[in-house]
């Protein structure tokens, strides 16, 4: 009996290529405790106050939880200062960047998307039939404004933009990204994802959220798994015109966010210690590995986010392999195009620490 035919358009796409998990690498290289710099995660571990109320809602897990996530949401538009309205909860950005596809996207349609980004808009898309342009870089590996525009054409339905930027940490000014609104049509839905915007340290960068309420074509999307710790409970957020959050709420499956996500949502919003704590973490490693790296004489590029794309040349794979085997997890970028370069996830400072010296070990 032969297999059903899987639809045409998902035949070639090529699956999400996450970081490795620690188990793998404990158990491939004999290595009892690995440390993983790799996918962007709070080294902090979770918010306190989440695992708190993780503890306090543990018992009702046997029933459903609110659909349209209300507290939640309301925490939310207080913490991001938008109305409830105005906001969708996610399994994640994940699923919200697949909401928006499924909603958007119509036979024919295209997309674009910058070459060098986070690889899932490009399979939420293709999923549902749209052809992606991607649009060049500048030299440096910035995003080309001109080149966005310049793919646009009247069947352009989507713009995918992460400021900051996934996987070069670099971002786009405000004043950029202003110009990029005004050059685009009306019937482009712009999905400013923003996973990174509160890492960011840049006087000019400024959040998309700043269109809300003004701008009926922009999404901002932001995430609690990397600021707030909770990327194993899944947790997003849409931000925008109440017209695209109707549209989203058509289509979503019912109870998306689960009952302990939801309510340590709220809770880690509220935590705002943690959240200073992570951040000042977080900067002070940056600043730890940019000296670390520069004592090695490899280039790598100024980040606004929680990790550093390192340009390390052409013996790039050996050494993050080299990396995995001294029981450091990296990611090398090769299927992002970046033969020459692996990202590293900010850590804790004995984290980073063990990083530079092992790579120092590695480079000699
Ligand atoms: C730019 C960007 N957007 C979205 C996501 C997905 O985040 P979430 O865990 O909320 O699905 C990631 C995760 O790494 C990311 O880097």
């Amino acid at each position: 009996m032969r297999p059903p035919k899987t639809a045409s358009w998902v035949r070639d796409i090529p699956s999400y290529k996450p970081g490795k998990a620690k188990e793998e690498i404990a158990k491939k290289y004999g290595i009892e405790n690995p440390i993983k710099l790799a996918s962007n995660e709070n080294p902090l571990g979770p918010s306190p106050a989440a695992l708190r109320a993780i503890d306090d809602y543990k018992s009702i897990v046997n029933l459903y939880p609110d659909t349209t996530s209300k507290e939640l949401r309301t925490r939310a538009a207080s913490f991001f200062k938008c109305k409830k309205e105005q906001i969708i909860a996610g399994n994640g950005s994940d699923e919200i960047i697949d909401l928006v596809c499924r909603a958007y996207i119509e036979p024919g349609n295209n997309v674009i998307i910058p070459e060098c980004t986070f690889s899932y808009y490009s399979i939420a898309s293709k999923a549902c039939g749209a052809s992606v342009t991607y649009a060049p870089m500048k030299d440096g590996l910035g995003i080309d404004i001109d080149s966005i525009v310049s793919g646009v054409n009247a069947q352009t339905k989507i713009v995918f933009l992460a400021n900051p930027n996934n996987p070069t940490g670099l971002y786009l000014d405000f004043d950029s990204l202003s110009r990029l609104l005004e050059l685009l049509p009306d019937q482009v839905l712009v999905l400013l994802d923003e996973a990174y915007g509160l890492f960011s340290r840049a006087g000019d960068f400024k959040s998309g959220l700043e269109f809300i309420g003004k701008d009926k074509r922009i999404l901002v999307i932001t995430t609690l798994s990397k600021s707030h710790g909770l990327a194993g409970l899944r947790v997003g957020f849409g931000i925008g015109d109440y017209s695209i959050i109707d549209s989203l709420n058509r289509i979503k499956p019912p109870f998306n966010v689960n009952i302990l996500a939801q309510r340590a949502g709220i809770a880690a919003l509220g935590d705002t210690l943690f959240l200073e704590k992570t951040l000042d973490t977080v900067w002070n490693g940056l600043d730890f590995l940019y000296s670390g790296l520069k004592s090695l004489g490899l280039e790598f590029l100024p980040s606004q986010t929680n990790f550093v794309l390192v340009k390390i040349g052409k013996n790039a794979k050996s050494v993050y392999n080299e990396l995995l085997r001294q029981g450091i997890i990296t990611r090398y970028m090769e299927s992002y195009g970046l033969k020459e370069y692996i990202r590293i996830s900010v850590g804790l400072p004995e984290e980073n620490r063990t990083l530079i010296n092992t790579m120092r070990r590695i480079l000699v």
